[in-house]
């Protein structure tokens, strides 16, 4: 759009000076200068044809390549500095995710949320990045619509247009059906990584406030938000994500990287997580059983510090889920979580999954770094470790 202005404007300036220049010529200026003026305006046409477009429409995702490095983080301040971004770029990851909040629209109103995008996009942090890594985005409330909001929020499809223009996710199947989910495979055509991102947020029921019925359990110094539903019906992830999500899990990959914007792995906590939805939660789990799909990590965001849970269940190997928040935010205390092996991580830090296809059993290597690249969490297996027994 700009670079249609500066060409307009250009084209208008050459046109006024060659009537200006004529008229100028008419009191006998002198020729060889007005031949200087279209010499000068010639080439500012040519550099304004040549400017790159200011837009992240049709961000390329290279998907032929053995994936080896994924850095992940979440919830971003468009407005503060982000020299979380300047480290990923220094380690010039396979990919970057983006697992939601990564930008928060303050005011709440949608007419503000493109400008949000458009702050974000021309950090200088950003465009490293953007220039750096392969990038991939799912939304969290704050990028999605308000605080904890679910799918009664009233502007989510012009929400989604802004979004998908932003990060550049052009296919077509995303276009036509509801919400944001999607997925991408990875390969050098020996090695396949799936990575599944899904949409927490287009399809999730009501929250269940919190009234009390959990007071007696020691430890929580805060307000808990929200109870777990009790009853089967509320929905995180919407039928047809389900559907769409068996299918997923049902092709062939060596390791599968689930990104989903809250936590999938805490326990409950009395603020957002899968752990308020807990029949949805163990559907997951009771899907990966049936399916077989072995090799599946969870990352999430959200909570403004990182920390690893893990899930053990009979039938089922080990679920990780890392989680990796802020950006830029932080929260001045971590929840109680039975569920954490590592963490929290309460400065500002992001994920990192590495993993060594060179060996007979590849290993992986799951690391949180903070924002002096100090590794605060660095936990390592084989991928045979995320197999069915
Ligand atoms: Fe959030």
């Amino acid at each position: 759009m700009l670079k249609r202005y500066l060409y307009i404007l250009i084209l208008k300036v050459y046109s006024i000076t060659i009537s200006i220049s004529g008229n100028i010529k008419e009191l006998t200026l002198q020729a060889d200068k007005f031949s200087v003026y279209k010499k000068m305006i010639v080439i500012l046409i040519i550099a304004a044809v040549s400017l790159p477009a200011p837009s992240y429409k049709y961000m390329r995702v290279d998907t032929d390549k053995r994936l080896e490095t994924i850095a992940f983080g979440s919830c971003g301040h468009q407005d503060k500095p982000q020299p979380v971004l300047d480290l990923i770029s220094d380690i010039r990851p396979d990919l970057f995710i983006y697992l939601g909040d990564n930008v928060y629209n303050d005011s709440y109103q949608i007419k503000d949320l493109p400008g949000c995008y458009s702050r974000l996009g021309s950090k200088p942090e950003f465009i490293r990045l953007k220039d750096t890594a392969d990038i991939l985005a799912i939304w969290d409330d704050h990028d999605y619509g308000w605080n904890d909001s679910g799918n009664d929020y009233p502007f989510k499809e012009k929400s989604k247009q802004i979004f998908l223009d932003f990060f550049g996710i052009p296919e077509k199947e995303i276009l036509r059906r509801k919400g944001i989910y999607y997925s991408k495979l990875f390969t050098d055509g020996k090695h396949k990584v799936q990575i599944i991102m899904l949409d927490l947020r287009t399809f999730r029921d009501r929250l269940l406030p919190y009234k009390g019925e959990k007071a007696w359990i020691p430890g929580y110094q805060y307000r808990l938000d929200y109870s777990p539903h009790l009853n089967k019906k509320p929905a995180m992830l919407g039928e047809e994500q389900w559907a769409w999500l068996q299918k997923q899990l049902r092709l062939p990959a060596d390791l599968r990287i689930i990104a989903s914007s809250t936590q999938f792995g805490v326990s409950y906590n009395g603020y957002e997580s899968w752990a308020n939805f807990p029949h949805e939660q163990k559907r997951l789990l009771d899907l990966i059983k049936s399916t077989r799909a072995e090799g599946v990590i969870f990352i999430s965001g959200d909570v403004h510090y990182g920390e690893i849970s893990l899930i053990e269940e009979e039938y089922l190997y080990p679920i990780y889920d890392i989680t990796s928040s802020g950006i830029t935010s932080t929260w001045p205390f971590s929840t109680p979580n039975l569920n954490r092996i590592a963490g929290p991580v309460m400065e500002n830090n992001f994920g990192l999954i590495t993993i060594d296809w060179d060996r007979n059993d590849p290993e992986i290597t799951i690391q949180i770094r903070d924002v002096n690249d100090d590794v605060r969490i660095n936990w390592e297996f084989k991928i045979s470790h995320l197999k069915f027994k």
